[in-house]
């Protein structure tokens, strides 16, 4: 039998119906970005998370810079996240000029150690960046805790994370600002790049949206007066004229174009409709591997706090290459995220973060054992059986 990774093309069969006249639309209308395919796509995501304001954009990375750029994160700051993570997670802390700091992670669920974050706690310190990884939410309260007692921002790296609950809130409202992906792989995934920041905070989504689209007109001098308290005093009404704006024309911020194009947003509002279907599937089949797989290798641990949305299913096993290498004999999709932690990446090694090369034991151990078996809504029983039994046919005589 044979299990792929994972198969878009299953899920692309049952939306085609409702995905491909909504793209007709907007090719015969031309209305590529913005619109109302966005503002729509922002409102129903506003209601799914429950948070006040959503602020779609070009991609994931896109999202962490710029909830790092409204939390007012800047050059020399020091930013604490996770070793063990996607790149982007800390790119985008060093692509705004701060410096990230790592804290070694938990051995159950592989995410931040809350109890190791104060320690590393500086007068630089500005904020914390929790990533949700493999869908599976940090433990919140206590990284909110150090947050306000240090009076630092959170910048939730929600990528992997949509639908996922931690006591029953939303990963991505938790702290300052979310910030997710649309890469197509995601549990919500579009037919490209995409992203979107969220916050219940007014001030932070008027900035937000002020740096996606260059720090232009009205939004741009809102975003500047709450960001510095400069009020933009220089246009008066009897200025605009129908030909002339003055707020339109000028930009107040050095911002970014980040801006989420129509044909994603009508992609991700068909599947918006069927996320929490698919985050069930993929509960069920983490459900049968917890259950049904060896005991012989390490699997993931979540405290009744979080409920993950099983972006990824990934194991740890003392046999990592050699088990890897037999999954792909057998026919059965794998990968191993993520094989070098940040710290030991060579654009972190010398320079670009505050310890770079000291050692991260838990993270080094969890990316030297890490193995990601199929999980994705498509996936038949037999297949999730078939997965389960060829890693118990591994380990047998181990
Ligand atoms: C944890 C994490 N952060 C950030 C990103 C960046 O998202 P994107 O690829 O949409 O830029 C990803 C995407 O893979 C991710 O998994």
């Amino acid at each position: 039998m044979q299990v792929p990774f994972l198969d878009l093309k299953l899920q692309y069969q049952r939306i085609k119906g409702e995905v491909e006249p909504m793209i007709l639309d907007i090719l015969e209308k031309c209305c590529y970005i913005g619109g109302a395919y966005v503002n729509d796509f922002e409102r129903q995501m506003e209601n799914y998370l429950s948070a006040k304001h959503v602020a779609g954009c070009s991609n994931g990375t896109d999202a962490l810079v710029l909830g790092l750029k409204s939390c007012n994160i800047k050059p020399g700051d020091e930013v604490i996240t996770t070793p063990f993570t996607f790149f982007a997670s800390a790119e985008a802390i060093s692509s705004v000029g701060a410096v990230p700091v790592f804290v070694d992670v938990r051995q159950d669920d592989y995410n931040i150690d809350p109890d190791r974050i104060e320690e590393a706690i500086t007068d630089k310190t500005k904020a914390i960046m929790p990533v949700h990884i493999f869908g599976a939410p940090c433990d919140m309260d206590k990284i909110m805790a150090i947050a306000k007692k240090h009076n630092l921002k959170v910048i939730e790296d929600a990528a992997q994370a949509i639908g996922a609950e931690y006591k029953g809130r939303k990963a991505g409202t938790l702290g300052d600002v979310g910030c997710f992906s649309f890469y197509p792989t995601k549990n919500l995934g579009g037919a490209g790049d995409g992203g979107m920041v969220t916050t219940n905070s007014d001030a932070l989504g008027v900035i937000v949206r002020a740096y996606r689209e260059h720090g232009a007109a009205q939004g741009g001098a809102e975003a500047l007066e709450l960001l510095e308290g400069v009020k933009e005093q220089i246009h008066t009404k009897e200025e605009v004229t129908e030909l002339y704006n003055p707020y339109k024309y000028y930009n107040y911020l050095i911002g970014y174009n980040s801006r989420l194009d129509a044909i994603q947003a009508a992609v991700l509002s068909v599947k918006l409709k069927y996320v929490d279907e698919y985050n069930r599937r993929r509960s069920e089949i983490a459900k049968m591997y917890l259950a049904g797989l060896t005991g012989k290798l390490r699997k993931p641990a979540y405290s009744d706090d979080v409920k993950s949305c099983w972006h990824q299913f990934v194991v740890r096993s003392d046999y990592k290459e050699e088990l890897c290498a037999y999954l792909t004999e057998n026919e059965v999709g794998n990968g191993s995220f993520y094989t070098v932690p940040l710290h030991r990446q060579k654009a972190f090694n010398k320079y670009n973060c505050k310890n770079p090369g000291v050692s991260q034991p838990v993270a080094e151990e969890i990316s030297s054992q890490s193995v990601c078996l199929p999980i994705f809504p498509e996936m038949t029983g037999e297949q999730v059986q078939y997965v389960i039994d060829t890693v118990n046919r591994f380990y047998e005589g181990k």
